[in-house]
């Protein structure tokens, strides 16, 4: 018989489809060297009580105990990891000015790598409680924190993308923080994605460049250009803010007399490999380039409600074929957790359909068929991603890696109201999809390793 490294036994929740959930009750999973899931087998087959003969009770069997469930490792798609610093403060403010008074302050004491280390390993261990496997991180201008970020994401275990922000318009940009000039943005860059593939060389779970042009205001035409021939050069991902805002969207028709869509495109940064973070006034054309281009766009929901004053239209997005993840936008928004991001989605598309303003009559209020479902923030935020990263993650199913979260639905401390025996494991995950905190998350695994644990 085929030797694993490890075998968990236990229900678990998978996304089949955006609005599907499967549920695999007490199935075994089978975990190969390199992580991945090599097989599944249900119960009640010849192949599952040989399994279980041979398997129980060796220390590499992983049985889950009554009322612990498994879910897909969480994959956000957008993370301000220096912003950690300041969560929760100054979303009373528009986004220019949230930026210029609060966020270029705090990102610039990321030259100083000690105030980097204390940061990103509080940003990275924080995410990985909250269930996040997976991390699409901006860090900042500069080129030695920034791949100190990677580093600490190699060493803790979790997945880390990770991208040098380049901001070297003057215009935009305060002095104080901002690259040198255009060479150097772009010199900088070219050694980060060096130097992070050669870290990723020794990196189990991976860690991977991104090419970061913070988004078009801070960037010159020439840095924009040069971004895109990099990405193409290394075959790297790219992320940046795409129509976020009215001030944001604006500058962006003033500047060039198209959507942001387009001008990314023109630079050759909307490619397989990238993804847009809010993407609030793509209009259809924009939808249809992302798709045709096989650009993600990341939903950033509870921070939309701050900065955009806007609810993204992610089922007509869906309509039109465009992949769409999950994001925090830490400090845009202020939750660490994708749960909370995802219940945010969730509620956020309810106001979209059901209208908000009731000054007007009923059928004039809202956009008709926007609602999603938990189901489809569920997928969002895991399988989702993963196909907005083109990795085989965000799914607990045969060759995806073995990335996922154990949650405790009993723990004195956090139950959740299960109260009938054998409830219908749909309400089950539901519950878990509402009520979880960081304390129900038992365990994180990723790539087959454990990277978090409450016990
Ligand atoms: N646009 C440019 N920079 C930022 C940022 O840090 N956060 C958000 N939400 N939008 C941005
Ligand atoms: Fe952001």
């Amino acid at each position: 018989m085929k030797k694993y490294t490890k075998v968990f036994q236990g229900t678990a929740f998978s996304s089949k489809s955006p609005k599907e959930v499967e549920i695999l009750k007490d199935y075994l999973f089978c975990i190969n060297e390199e992580g991945m899931i090599e097989k599944t087998v249900a119960p009640g087959t010849d192949e599952y009580q040989t399994l279980l003969n041979s398997y129980e009770g060796n220390e590499n069997f992983h049985r889950l105990a009554e009322g612990q469930y498994f879910l897909p490792g969480f994959v956000d798609l957008h993370v301000h990891a220096p912003q950690w610093a300041q969560s929760g403060t100054a979303l009373d403010i528009p986004l220019y000015d949230w930026l210029n008074t609060y966020t270029f302050p705090i990102e610039s004491k990321f030259s100083n790598l000690d105030f980097a280390k204390n940061v990103y390993e509080d940003v990275v261990n924080t995410l990985l409680a909250n269930g996040t496997t997976t991390a699409l991180y901006f860090a900042t201008v500069h080129k030695e924190a920034s791949l100190l970020l990677a580093q600490i994401c190699a060493e803790k275990g979790q997945r880390g993308l990770v991208g040098k922000v380049v901001m070297d318009n003057p215009d935009q940009n305060p002095e104080y923080y901002r690259d040198a000039d255009t060479e150097t943005a772009l010199a900088d860059t070219e050694e980060f994605i060096l130097a992070v593939k050669q870290l990723a060389k020794s990196v189990k779970q991976g860690v991977y460049p991104v090419v970061t042009p913070r988004f078009i205001p801070s960037c010159t035409n020439d840095a924009l250009k040069g971004l895109g021939e990099l990405a193409a050069k290394h075959d790297t991902y790219i992320q940046s803010h795409c129509s976020e805002s009215d001030w944001e969207h604006g500058y962006v028709q003033d500047r060039f007399d198209k959507n942001d869509a387009f001008a990314l495109h023109d630079f050759g940064l909307l490619r397989e490999k990238s993804v847009m973070a809010h993407c609030n006034f793509l209009n259809d054309d924009d939808a249809e380039l992302f798709a045709e281009t096989g650009t993600a766009v990341c939903h950033c929901p509870i921070s939309n409600a701050y900065f955009a004053n806007s609810v993204i239209p992610i089922a007509h997005l869906h309509s039109k074929g465009v992949e769409i993840g999950l994001g925090s936008d830490i400090s845009g928004g202020f939750s660490p957790s994708l749960f909370d991001n995802a219940r945010q989605a969730v509620m956020s598309s309810r106001m979209l359909e059901d209208g908000v303003n009731t000054a007007l009559p009923a059928e004039e209020r809202g956009v008709p068929n926007s609602r999603i479902t938990i189901n489809e923030a569920f997928y969002l935020a895991t399988a989702g991603g993963g196909e907005g990263l083109s990795l085989p993650i965000g799914r607990l199913a045969e060759n995806y890696v073995w990335d996922a979260q154990i949650i405790d639905t009993s723990l004195p401390s956090a139950k959740l109201p299960i109260y009938e025996e054998n409830e219908a494991l749909h309400d089950i995950f539901q519950k878990i999809m509402y009520l979880s905190r960081p304390e129900n998350i038992r365990e994180v695994w990723v790539q087959g390793e454990k990277v978090h644990s409450r016990i």
